[in-house]
């Protein structure tokens, strides 16, 4: 990492330009998870308040290099101007004269928005010359984008070639929490995870099968493991291929014997994916042709809870079924309380588990929720990210 910390730079009257991850969602052209924002505003206050003239750099959706009408920056700023507490100007694009004329107009602590930076193909391309044309925007960069470094963009990468540049302090503090969690846990370290896909996280599971005490899984990945050991799982989520899912159910029965994997023993299944679907609570070698499972079931919750009681460090990711509709919350819900009730250090990683944990009113009371959804899973998985590693070798370090 750099050198120079971030609160000892010198900032007055500099261009600072900061990527943030502002990929928020939006419903209506409004900002429904402000998680993200939230988290930048500390590093954007700190820069205002110590006079620099800060120049915000985000992407947001996948635009795939062209202007998308709602996938503009606006509403993000107006969000992002309310949790700061001070107005943040919106630039009519990312690089190009009218966005150096919108700088130039800057006091010092003012906060500028650059408009989508995914609008341009050069962006994703890691392209040296739009690299360029955003570096010259700046006298210094710094990256507190967490939820993006593992993306090796002009905004990420690129910009490190031609700019002295710094981690922002988001980024670091979500480094220092996860090495806490991976390298020095205290014991028994306990992994929940959930979510959709095995294939999706293949890496994650064998990470965590080297250095966890204990695994309970839920949620379509749990399908997906139940049909590979041979249920039948009816209509459920599941991975089509079911390959990769009998790699890890032989590493769980073989291998990694020493590791405790609890996958779900009986589930609340339906026979729609509807609010109001008739539910019934099965075993899982129960389950007819004609239903899914979407949620895990009260015994399977019982013995989540036993387990995670026992944790003094949890890692979380993914929930164990649709929570977002009420009649398969309890899962979700259930295991969240229990993590709250072990007193473990707790870190909570990918969108769906902080948003579940916003719901269930857990947010406040867990140790710690990243901002990172690919970035949090890739780091676990052991990858280097490449925005962290860019600032290793920049001019600033
Ligand atoms: C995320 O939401 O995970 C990051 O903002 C990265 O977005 P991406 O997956 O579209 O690169």
């Amino acid at each position: 990492m750099t050198a120079v910390r971030f609160d000892d730079l010198d900032v007055k009257g500099k261009r600072v330009l900061v990527r943030e991850d502002l990929n928020v969602p939006l419903e209506g052209g409004r900002v429904t998870d402000m998680t993200r924002i939230d988290a930048a505003v500390p590093t954007l206050r700190s820069l205002s308040d110590r006079g620099a003239k800060v120049i915000v750099m985000s992407h947001l959706g996948r635009p795939e290099g062209k202007v998308v009408e709602n996938l503009r920056l606006a509403p993000v700023a107006e969000a992002l101007a309310q949790a700061l507490g001070r107005p943040v100007r919106m630039a009519p694009d990312s690089i190009g004269a009218a966005v150096r004329a919108a700088i130039a107009q800057m006091s010092d602590g003012d906060v500028l928005l650059l408009e989508n930076l995914r609008f341009h193909p050069g962006e994703e391309a890691n392209d040296p010359a739009f690299a360029k044309s955003l570096a010259e925007l700046g006298d210094l960069y710094v990256n507190d984008a967490f939820g993006t470094a593992h993306r090796a963009h002009a905004s990420t990468v690129g910009i490190t070639r031609d700019l002295p540049s710094y981690a922002g302090p988001l980024l670091t503090s979500e480094l220092e929490i996860l090495d806490r969690v991976l390298l020095h846990p205290e014991r028994p370290f306990i992994a929940v995870l959930g979510g959709a896909k095995v294939s999706d996280k293949i890496g994650v599971i064998d990470r965590l099968l080297m250095i966890c005490d204990a695994i309970v899984i839920g949620g379509g990945m749990a399908n997906t493991l139940l049909a590979a050991q041979g249920f039948d799982v009816g209509k459920s989520l599941r991975d089509s291929d079911l390959a990769p899912a009998k790699t890890i159910v032989h590493e769980i029965e073989h291998e990694a014997a020493k590791v405790d994997v609890h996958l779900p023993s009986d589930a609340v299944v339906a026979k729609e994916l509807s609010p109001d679907a008739e539910t019934r609570d099965a075993d899982i070698d129960q389950i007819a042709p004609d239903e899914m499972i979407l949620d895990i079931g009260p015994g399977t919750a019982m013995d989540f809870r036993g387990v995670i009681l026992e944790a003094k460090t949890v890692l979380w990711n993914g929930p164990m079924g649709v929570f977002e509709m009420d009649a398969f919350g309890a899962g979700t819900e259930a295991v969240g309380q229990a993590i709250v009730d072990s007193g473990a250090v707790c870190v909570v990683g990918g969108g769906d588990s902080a948003a579940a944990a916003h719901k269930f009113g857990f947010a406040d009371k867990m140790t710690h929720i990243s901002t990172g959804g690919g970035a949090t899973l890739e780091y676990i998985e052991g990858k280097e990210l490449p925005g962290v590693a860019a600032l290793r070798s920049t001019a600033g370090a």
